[in-house]
């Protein structure tokens, strides 16, 4: 199963799972910091990996996958070092998300559920972020943009 990982994944990256693994197999209630942990190694969790886990880990791979599929954190597609998110609540929608998804996707070059090249970006269309006082929104990283003009949302991006 590993050789298999090691094809998707750096050497170095599975390595750092194994210590992740390793660091927390034993400890009761820490599959949910060890699958965050993982992901920020790997930027994903497949499924192959998430059985790589579970199996390193002793437990049930359906108790991974229901973890991964139940926090939205988690994503089991590849994904940028930055994820840019774009709301398209109601708030939003009605002041242009649809425009700012398409400027940004055309600003990084890449469609959603793409990486982008350098594999710095990938873009998510999201349901309402809870800051629609802010529509529209855009969270890239951990950083968020609220009430942002469409006709200049290209500059977010050289902001982050
Ligand atoms: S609809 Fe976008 S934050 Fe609520």
């Amino acid at each position: 199963m590993r050789s298999e990982l090691v094809h998707q994944f750096s050497e170095e990256q599975m390595a750092k799972v194994d210590a992740v693994i390793e660091a927390h197999r034993k400890v009761p209630g820490s599959l949910l910091v060890a699958l965050e942990k993982a992901q920020d190694i790997t930027l994903y969790l497949p499924v192959n990996l998430q059985r790589y886990i579970a199996a390193g880990m002793g437990i049930p791979p359906s108790k991974v996958s229901g973890v991964v599929t139940f926090y939205s954190y988690f994503s089991t597609v590849p994904r940028g070092r930055k994820v840019v998110k774009v709301c398209s609540g109601t708030a939003c929608y009605v002041k242009r998300s649809g425009e700012i998804m398409d400027r940004l996707k055309q600003k990084i070059g890449v469609g959603e559920g793409e990486v982008s090249a350098d594999g710095e970006y990938s873009i998510e269309e999201v349901r309402c972020l809870g800051a629609c006082g802010l529509a529209p929104v855009v969270v890239i990283g951990e950083e968020t943009f609220g009430l942002i003009d469409p006709e200049h949302v290209e500059e977010i991006i050289e902001k982050t």
